[in-house]
């Protein structure tokens, strides 16, 4: 499986622009997708940039109703009208953000994406929503473990007036392929140990790999509650036999602090960058995969593979140490008949020669 984001917050691989936004794109076997889509075109162009051709694109989940998701839907719509946009329904609702000076700016969908004949207006389920055997989507997403403090300046417009947005917009996307699964969120606004909760009540056991934000990044500084927050997360994270990609409104402090702990279990995914997910056993160099059991797997059918050749190989060089051994038997025997002819000759020299001396004086 193949992941390339298209839009995030920070600078990333071949001159790609980036945005506080989040788009990736991805190749499965059966599907390529767009799991949210930034907040304009810029996705478009990194596209372009990347050789990723969105006219290809059949199917596109729009994490959750805020622009920074769902801002690129039209320009998309405009190149690829084919595509099902899955959203779930109250996505379309007024959503604001609250600034430090109490203000509040609209940070909803655009107008007009609710009239695309394209789209798939899903209403919040109770169990797994299934786009097919590959994609499914979940939501009702509990709250056993704290939500981001962030969150607490992000409201919905109601009749009643602004409320607390609950986040009953937010939908993750489940990718399975092969013996993988990938689990996507957007923002995680729900928490990424709720949304993890979720999906093992739905599917069971946890994803091999999360790429999402964790919505930590705080524009004013963090307090103790939530460093500790963001090393409790990081800890329970830590306990999974899971790989985690991360970026956008995960926030850079946050990040680092987390990876301090995570190692390699923890990636900043960088506007342009890859992901590559191996998701069967595939024939593969074996020097480069030792961390891999898959792919040892695969290395011990390759040696019992290789083992015929390796065995004649040995018998091959017992033979030729034999045959030595014989050869340098057999020379030291002529070497010992010499050894002994020459004693014999010089015994019979020396016996000639007394001989003589007996019979010279006896003359
Ligand atoms: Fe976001
Ligand atoms: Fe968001």
């Amino acid at each position: 499986m193949r992941i390339i984001n298209l839009a995030e917050n920070t600078e990333g691989a071949a001159g790609c622009g980036f945005e506080h936004g989040l788009c990736f794109y991805i190749e499965t076997e059966q599907h390529k997708l767009l799991m949210d889509t930034g907040q304009s075109d810029l996705f478009v162009k990194n596209a372009e940039k990347l050789g990723v051709d969105l006219t290809k694109v059949d199917t596109v989940v729009l994490s959750h109703g805020h622009y920074d998701h769902g801002g690129g839907i039209l320009p998309f719509a405009g190149i690829n009208p084919d595509a099902k946009i899955y959203v779930q329904s109250t996505a379309f609702g007024d959503y604001y953000s609250i600034d430090s000076k109490g203000q509040p700016h609209y940070i909803g969908l655009a107008e007009g994406i609710q009239e695309l004949p394209q789209v798939v207006k899903i209403d919040a389920e109770d169990s797994i929503y299934r786009i097919d055997d590959e994609l499914s989507l979940f939501t009702g997403i509990g709250n056993d473990h704290p939500i981001p403090s962030a969150n607490q300046r992000l409201m919905k417009k109601t009749e009643e007036g602004m409320v607390q947005d609950d986040f009953g917009h937010e939908q993750c996307l489940v990718i399975h392929e092969g013996t993988k699964s990938v689990l996507l969120s957007g923002c995680a606004h729900h928490g990424i140990l709720n949304i993890l909760d979720r999906y093992r009540e739905l599917y069971g056991g946890d994803p091999d790999v999360v790429i999402s934000g964790f919505h930590m990044m705080k524009r004013h500084g963090y307090s103790d509650a939530d460093i500790t927050m963001i090393i409790d997360t990081a800890l329970e994270l830590n306990k999974l036999n899971t790989v985690f990609y991360t970026g956008h409104c995960t926030g850079v402090e946050p990040y680092n602090a987390m990876k301090k702990l995570m190692g390699e279990k923890l990636h900043y995914v960088h506007s342009g960058d890859e992901i590559r997910i191996r998701t069967k056993l595939e024939r593969i160099p074996w020097k480069v995969v030792e961390s891999e059991p898959e792919a040892a797997l695969e290395n011990r059918e390759r040696l019992s593979a290789d083992e015929a050749p390796l065995k004649a190989k040995a018998v091959r060089k017992k033979k030729a140490g034999r045959k030595k051994d014989r050869e340098s038997k057999a020379a030291d025997k002529k070497k010992g008949a010499d050894v002994k002819r020459n004693g014999a000759i010089v015994l019979a020299a020396a016996a000639w020669l007394v001989l003589t001396v007996v019979t010279g004086r006896k003359k």
